[in-house]
């Protein structure tokens, strides 16, 4: 009878974490952003650092988040600060926590920026604009989105306010269940149109794109976006994964659940990339290195050109939508726990301040696509050096602090009672890469990375 009832708890609880985690890992990152910086770093070695930036150094870091999340069973910033006082850490670990909530908010305030963008594409689906268009239409059209400040503005608003909504309720796990079940129907709809990439564009060629190794044209700053991906696809880097490992109870098992959820992220960008493309590679007019709106140019040339295309494009950007909606909620869940936990803030009020926050910040985002086109720092507009300074200095700098709190301070004994059972193999292997192994490759990358844009 005990173990029927065990059974059945670990059953469940594996499933909530792999949903809750999928929800917030798989996102505008995967569908939207991993084929356009492969695109713009040259894909092939590119996307082969990507994925060794997965394995060796953001798995290690998730199951350390996750870990400390379980241990901690508080919001991030309580729970880095309980975990200091009781391993006798310094105080300066605490920044894992606040750059965590910073990492999120400023994330979110462009994120809300290209949700906004797939919310518009759903009109034009449903209106049919995109009905039999070709390469050069599409990219007008959406310069025309871009230029339009006011309408990013209102998609924009309408985003942020759905989240908002979502967090004032408290419905995540609603809203992350119903995303996960319509996930699939994602993935399925992505399998289609990789069968349309093979009959009408050159599948091939988007294969030997993304896995060629080229590796002459991979410089040092590739590297760093890559590593800076792969902790934003996988959320990382911001205490969203320890707000899951809550969920878990001490007899499940992180290490296959981790696994799970980072195969599946994975795959959902590399069929993103190869379906995009194979499109790319048939229309002259889209480079490669198109930048933020090459989904929005390629997906619309397919969809307007298949046979039932508006309804499935119109399916397509509504499921992006949904996605995007259950990671926007992991981004700001974290600060919002932290302000009700700590400042005696209702949800409420928390939600609606920092949902304005956000959207405020965003503001730069949207002009950064009209009116601030040119205004420039270091060679990086405002959505650009939000994008570089969130994903490819933040994440990394507080998953190697994480790494550092879990490998080095915490006692061994309390990390062996998480992870220890599940499996001793895994434990050992986890235990070497989160030593040594994923520090040194972060410190490694982002040295190499930030150095030569500072002389
Ligand atoms: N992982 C999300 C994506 O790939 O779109 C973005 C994200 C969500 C990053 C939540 C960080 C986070 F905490």
């Amino acid at each position: 009878m005990k173990n029927t009832k065990n059974f059945h708890a670990s059953w469940s609880s594996r499933w909530t974490f792999i949903l809750a985690a999928a929800g917030s890992a798989v996102g505008l990152g995967n569908i939207w952003k991993f084929p356009y910086i492969a695109g713009e770093n040259g894909g092939g070695a590119f996307v082969i650092v990507y994925i060794l930036c997965i394995v060796i150094i953001a798995l290690p870091i998730m199951v350390a988040e996750v870990t400390l999340g379980r241990m901690g069973k508080k919001s991030p910033v309580n729970t880095i600060r309980d975990l200091i006082q009781s391993s006798d850490a310094h105080k300066s670990f605490n920044i894992i926590g606040w750059m965590g909530v910073s990492a999120g908010l400023l994330i979110l305030s462009y994120y809300a920026v290209i949700a906004g963008w797939a919310l518009s594409y759903i009109e034009h689906m449903i209106s049919g604009t995109f009905h039999n268009i070709n390469a050069e239409n599409a990219g007008l059209i959406f310069d025309n989105l871009l230029k339009n400040k006011n309408e990013l503005i209102f998609w924009q608003s309408l985003f942020m306010l759905m989240t908002v909504i979502v967090v004032i309720f408290g419905i995540n796990k609603g809203l992350g269940l119903a995303a996960q079940i319509l996930m699939p129907l994602l993935f399925i709809l992505l399998i289609g149109l990789l069968i349309f990439g093979y009959q009408q564009g050159d599948l091939a060629k988007a294969f030997s794109f993304l896995f060629g190794f080229n590796f002459e044209s991979l410089s040092w700053k590739a590297v760093l976006v890559a590593l800076g991906h792969a902790f934003f696809t996988l959320s990382i880097g911001m205490g969203a994964m320890m707000t899951y490992g809550v969920y878990m109870p001490a007899d499940s098992r992180v290490f296959s659940n981790v696994l799970m959820v980072g195969i599946l992220d994975t795959l959902v960008a590399l069929i993103a990339g190869l379906v995009i493309f194979s499109i790319v590679f048939v229309n002259p007019s889209i480079e490669s290195s198109a930048g933020p709106g090459l989904m929005f140019v390629s997906l619309p040339v397919a969809f307007g050109n298949m046979l039932g295309g508006l309804i499935f494009g119109t399916i397509f950007f509504v499921l992006v939508t949904l996605a995007a909606w259950s990671s926007s909620i992991s981004l700001i869940e974290p600060a919002i726990a932290y302000l009700i936990e700590s400042r005696k803030c209702t949800r409420l009020m928390a939600s609606l301040a920092l949902g304005f926050i956000a959207w405020i910040i965003g503001l730069g985002s949207v002009f950064s696509f009209n009116i601030w086109a040119e205004e420039k720092i270091a060679g990086f507009n405002f959505f650009e050096l939000i994008d570089f300074i969130t994903a490819n200095i933040m994440l990394p700098l507080s998953g190697l602090l994480v790494a550092i709190l879990i490998g080095w301070k915490i006692k061994s004994k309390m990390v062996e009672d998480q992870l220890l059972s599940d499996s001793p193999r895994l434990f050992f292997a986890w235990k070497w890469a989160i030593k040594f192994v994923s520090p040194l490759a972060v410190i490694v990358v982002l040295v190499m990375g930030i150095y030569p844009r500072l002389v």
